[in-house]
């Protein structure tokens, strides 16, 4: 099988055959198919260093099928995937059993993480995981290391990516008996308020510091907390910080029309939140923007507030929301390209190259066709998105992704 992406406006014609890319910048034309290209690019498939894709245990929202799927329709071709399963990934033995199954159900390429709770963390530390997924607050259950002294432990005797869900658990806590007895989704935004999330931070960076390690921040919300984060790293903190498109788009106004469907954690924030996270990706403060894709069924979002899970699906439509914002001026194709490729592919140690002989993992896209979200793209098992009637400028064309 012989492809030809014709004519692409920054690499000429590309030849891929049999899913290897056999020639970059001649002209090619005898071929299987031919892929108009004049008003494309290409990139190296890009990365989403935060998926839930829910297995195993919870395939009823989403599995590596329709994960990949989605990722796919989006330009993704290699994702972070959390440890917050039905079973939690907190043993050796339950990653490994993990990542037999996904590596069996798979259309991308991926890495898993490890997590722990207060009781689990020896068998963390023994595990030692390239990748581990902390939260300092509780958001799924009651994983969260909430405790100092054990989080210092991790911090001392291991070795691998410390990814952190920086909200304070006794702010969250404190904040939930004051609004306990209300259920309007706004209150979501309240009870997990910015404060508990500037909290976790300034713990998080503290630790950092100490221990000299790297740390990894999730779905960064406020404005203050990029501050925080852009001081720390001028003073040499090693520290890599992440926003979600829902962070970028949504914000307290939001739940007017979307109800618990966006609920989330951290919860949305305020329009001057939404300006300063599009500015800290345009300013380089920002170094992954990844999606957090955490599908929840219908039937779930639809119940009341407290019963209602957290979490916003959307990894189809997380590159054509930032190629909308370069279309308004707030980001630059560079700033995606170090957002989507460049960083991820350096922290999650994934390998993205185009070049003869390498295995083609592209992503083809126009950056100036405009078009509006339908629920036909929506590849997720679960069926709804927020994103439903946006407008966007850009467009993926093509994901090309070989299967070794
Ligand atoms: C996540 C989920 O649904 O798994 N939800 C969310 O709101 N982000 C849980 C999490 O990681 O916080
Ligand atoms: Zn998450």
């Amino acid at each position: 099988m012989r492809l030809v992406l014709k004519n692409t406006k920054n690499l000429g014609d590309i030849e891929v055959t049999d899913g290897i890319i056999t020639s970059i910048g001649a002209e090619r034309s005898d071929c299987d198919e031919e892929i108009d290209c004049s008003n494309a690019m290409v990139w190296p498939g890009l990365i989403d260093g935060h998926v839930h894709f829910r297995t195993p245990g919870q395939e009823y929202k989403e599995d590596w099928r329709t994960g990949s799927a989605a990722a796919l329709a989006g330009g993704v071709t290699s994702v972070q995937d959390m440890p917050n399963n039905a079973v939690p990934i907190t043993t050796k033995e339950l990653l490994e059993e993990k990542q037999a199954i996904v590596q069996k159900n798979a259309v991308v390429d991926f890495k898993l993480s490890m997590t722990a709770s207060d009781q689990s963390v020896d068998e963390l530390i023994e595990a030692d995981p390239d990748f581990m997924k902390l939260y300092l607050g509780a958001s799924t259950g009651d994983i969260a290391v909430t405790k100092p002294e054990l989080l210092e432990r991790i911090f001392q005797e291991t070795h691998g990516q410390i990814m952190l869900h920086a909200e304070d658990e006794g702010i969250i806590r404190q904040n939930e008996e004051t609004y306990k007895g209300e259920s309007e989704p706004e209150i979501h935004s309240a009870i997990r308020g910015r404060e508990a999330a500037i909290a976790a931070i300034n713990d998080a960076l503290e630790l950092a510091k100490k221990y000299n390690r790297s740390i990894y921040l999730c779905h960064v919300s406020t404005k203050e907390e990029l501050d925080l984060v852009r001081a720390a790293k001028k003073d040499g903190v090693q520290v890599y910080l992440e926003v979600t498109p829902h962070h970028l788009t949504f914000n307290e106004g939001s739940y007017k029309n979307f109800k618990n469907f966006v609920k989330v954690n951290p919860p949305l924030r305020t329009k001057e939140d939404n300006d300063a996270l599009w500015q800290g990706i345009a300013d380089g403060t920002v170094d992954v923007v990844a999606t957090d894709h955490a599908p929840h069924t219908r039937d779930e979002k639809q119940e009341e507030y407290w019963n209602a899970p957290s979490g916003i699906p959307g990894i189809e439509f997380m590159f054509p929301l930032l190629l909308t914002g370069v279309y308004e001026q707030k980001i630059t194709l560079d700033d995606i390209y170090r957002c989507l490729v460049e960083n991820p592919a350096k922290i999650f140690g994934f390998t993205k190259n185009i070049k003869v002989g390498a295995p083609a993992d592209l992503v083809v896209f126009e950056p100036d066709t405009a078009w509006v979200v339908q629920s036909t793209d929506v590849k997720s098992k679960i069926g709804w998105s927020p994103y439903i009637g946006y407008q966007m400028q850009g467009k993926v064309l093509r994901t090309i992704k070989h299967l070794s």
